[in-house]
C-alpha cells in the first residue's frame, strides 16, 4: 500500500465559475492554506491559460477531460498536447459524469489514458459504482469489470504517473460521502487488483483518491483512512475557505 505523504487534493470544477471568476477563487484559496500545499485546479479548459498566467508555484493546473489523439479533424475536440503546452499536468479521465452523459466513452478511455501518459503527464482515472450496484453488494464486482476494461495489463507508457480516483456514483454531488469502512475496503480492492495484474511494485507508488461529498467536516475523517492518498472535489472545491480547510485537513495527517 502507498505509504502517506504528500496528499494529492484535486478541485474538479465541472462547468462552473466565469473566467474572470477563476483567479480570484485560485488567489483567495492560496491565501487560507499552508505554504507547502500544492493546490491542483481543474477548471473548465476556457479558464486554463488565464489560471497559467499566474505563474504561482503553489498552483497545478489540471484538466476535465482529453481526446485521445493529438490532433486531427475532431470538431469541438481538446487533445494532450494543447494541454500540455498550456502547463496543464493532471488530466481526469473516466469521469462518471462523462461515461454517463456519452456511454461510447468507456471505449475511449484506455486510450485516453495511453495518450496522456505518452504525453508525460499524470492520468487521473475514475472508477466506481452506481447505487443499484452498490445496494446489490456487487460494487467490487463492477469495479474489477472497470479495472480490467479500462486499464489493460502492458497497455500504458509511463504507468507510474497513474493516480487512481474511487468515486461512487452514488456519492457525487449527494452530500452523502462513503463511510469509512466503503473507503477503506475499495481502496483496498483497488490497490490488490493493480498489485496482481501490475505488481506490488508499482502498486505500492499508485495513489489512490477519493471522491464524492468530500467538504471540509468529513476531510479529517477520510485524510485519516491508512489507503486515502487524497481527495478529488468537486461542489466544495468552489468555495475557497471549504477547499482550503480541506487542503489543510489532509495536510495535517500526512
Ligand atoms: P462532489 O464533491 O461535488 O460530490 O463531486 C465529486 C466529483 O465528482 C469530483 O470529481
Amino acid at each position: 500500500m502507498l505509504t502517506k505523504r504528500e496528499p494529492l487534493i484535486i478541485a474538479n470544477w465541472k462547468m462552473n465559475v466565469l473566467p474572470n471568476e477563476a483567479v480570484s477563487l485560485v488567489l483567495e484559496i492560496c491565501k487560507q492554506v499552508s505554504e507547502q500545499a500544492k493546490i491542483i485546479v481543474a477548471p473548465p479548459f476556457t479558464h486554463l491559460s488565464l489560471l497559467g498566467s499566474l505563474n504561482n508555484d503553489n498552483i497545478f493546473l489540471g484538466a476535465q477531460d482529453c481526446h485521445e489523439k493529438d490532433f486531427g479533424a475532431f470538431t469541438s475536440e481538446i487533445s494532450c498536447p494543447m494541454l500540455k503546452d498550456l502547463g496543464v499536468k493532471y488530466i481526469i479521465l473516466g469521469h462518471s459524469e462523462k461515461r454517463l452523459s456519452n456511454p461510447l466513452e468507456n471505449n475511449r478511455i484506455t486510450n485516453k489514458i495511453k495518450s496522456v501518459l505518452q504525453a508525460g503527464l499524470k492520468a487521473v482515472y475514475c472508477c466506481g459504482e452506481p447505487l443499484d450496484i452498490r445496494e446489490s453488494g456487487k460494487h467490487l464486482e463492477f469495479i474489477k469489470i472497470q479495472l480490467q476494461n479500462d486499464l489493460p495489463t502492458n497497455s500504458f507508457p509511463n504507468i507510474e504517473n497513474l493516480i487512481i480516483a474511487y468515486e461512487p456514483i452514488w456519492a457525487i454531488g449527494t452530500g452523502k460521502t462513503a463511510l469509512n469502512d466503503q473507503i477503506l475496503e475499495t481502496h483496498e480492492y483497488i490497490y490488490d487488483w493493480l498489485s496482481d495484474n501490475y505488481g506490488k511494485k508499482l502498486a505500492d507508488t499508485i495513489p489512490i483518491l477519493y471522491g464524492g461529498s468530500v467538504n471540509s467536516n468529513n476531510a479529517a475523517q477520510i485524510a485519516h483512512i491508512p489507503n486515502v492518498n487524497g481527495a478529488l472535489v468537486g461542489g466544495a472545491s468552489l468555495n475557497p475557505l471549504e477547499f482550503a480547510n480541506i487542503l489543510n485537513s489532509f495536510y495535517l495527517v500526512n
